[in-house]
């Protein structure tokens, strides 16, 4: 039966780590996945989740399932680590939201939601965007439609063509917005920006659908919420997939979060129902384990307290490392401007360079990252920057 269908390429961002695997070269660098790693290149089980881990293992007493919207502790800590303490809308009632498996699940379920409102329905997303939106939102039947975003040549926002371009969309689309750490490029909005997309939301009548997976990579856990609590607050409908994955470093138990938040609770009820029976049909409900450790990280005082230290020194080592690769290029001599990087937010940066030239550094010196010339900030260390820069240099 399946001679029909043809193999495919490997995909564009976990075909990498295979072929870094693959590669004998005891130098190689790795800055593909969007994994953080320390200093020895490791990804170690964050403290908080280590000690919430002890405590399920103490107290979990059955393996039946869990409800099909997943854990309510959890859904409510996520709701108030996205939308802040005492947010109107969720005292109003107007949140839907599921457990979702990871932060792709979360999207798809969104996905296959918009599907049942209107087959026809179209999405815009940032040019370029995460590569993995594209399967998870068209494979669901979903018309994706591109929205200018970023300038390789001037390496910033093109916000005044994004802006005009959305200001054209219909009232029935949707448009797709990175909450913070913009995936690929790590070129966020500012405030300011935010304010004028949420008031062109309010005048045009799209849906924000707001993916948020680095919540406290960029500037701080409430900062990076700036956007999605601003829509929040000032639209009627917003819907938002989060992920556990990188600021738990939960990455393979796949903790996510979908959540519509509706005109009212009445709509909010219709739509509950709807993203349940859609999970229902795809994976009945989601797994529990991920979800109960950051249920218990959120709802205990002690045990948030060491989640906050431990994002904020993923937060400030990333950020450092990226002033560290800047001074390392500038002390090669290289031609091109490289301070970007420092203003760009979260784990990844883009190089702005041609895809002959990431095959170059790749072939030739064993550095692995993502065609479009995106990096993973995490994957430098003090042992590789003066490598990575050399090659860079050895390589424009
Ligand atoms: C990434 O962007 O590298 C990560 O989100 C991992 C993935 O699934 O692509």
């Amino acid at each position: 039966m399946f001679e029909s269908l043809s193999a495919l390429s490997p995909d564009p961002i976990l075909g990498l780590s295979a072929a870094f695997k693959k590669d004998p070269n005891p130098a190689k660098i790795d800055l593909g996945v969007g994994v953080y790693k320390d200093e020895q290149g490791l990804t170690p089980i964050l403290d908080c989740v280590s000690q919430a881990q002890q405590m399920l293992l103490a107290s979990e007493t059955s393996k039946v399932y869990i409800t099909p919207q997943g854990n309510q502790g959890y859904i409510n800590g996520m709701v108030e680590l996205l939308l802040g303490h005492n947010s109107a809308v969720t005292s109003a009632n107007r949140v839907a939201a599921v457990q979702a498996p990871g932060g792709c699940g979360a999207l798809r379920i969104l996905a296959e939601l918009l599907v049942r409102v209107n087959k026809n329905t179209r999405v815009w997303v940032s040019d370029p965007t995460w590569a993995n939106h594209i399967p998870l939102l068209g494979d669901a039947g979903i018309d994706l439609q591109i929205y200018p975003y970023f300038d390789k040549n001037s390496a910033s926002i093109k916000f005044d063509e994004m802006m005009d371009c959305l200001s054209k969309v219909s009232a029935d689309d949707v448009v797709l917005l990175h909450g913070c750490c913009h995936n690929p490029t790590g070129a966020d909005l500012n405030k300011e920006q935010w304010q004028q997309l949420t008031a062109l939301a309010s005048k045009v009548g799209f849906l924000p659908f707001i993916d948020i997976a680095y919540q406290g990579f960029g500037d701080g856990i409430d900062e990076d919420a700036y956007g999605l609590r601003l829509m929040a607050e000032n639209l009627e409908e917003v819907i938002v997939a989060a992920s556990c994955s990188k600021n738990f470093g939960l990455y393979r138990e796949r903790v996510g979060l979908a959540a519509i938040i509706c005109k009212d609770q009445s709509t909010k009820d219709i739509a509950q129902s709807q993203i349940q029976s859609v999970a229902r049909g795809i994976y009945s409900m989601p797994p529990s384990y991920g979800g109960a450790l950051v249920d218990i990280i959120l709802n205990n005082k002690s045990l948030n307290d060491i989640w906050i230290s431990e994002v904020e020194a993923m937060r400030t080592r990333m950020a450092e490392l990226r002033a560290m690769l800047v001074s390392n290029l500038e002390d090669q001599n290289v031609d091109k401007d490289f301070s970007f990087i420092n203003k760009q937010k979260g784990m990844f940066s883009f190089l702005c360079i041609p895809p002959e030239q990431v095959q170059a550094l790749r072939d030739q010196h064993a550095i692995y990252f993502v065609d479009s010339s995106r990096v993973n900030i995490a994957g430098i260390n003090h042992k590789n920057v003066s490598v990575l820069a050399k090659a860079i240099a050895q390589t424009l």
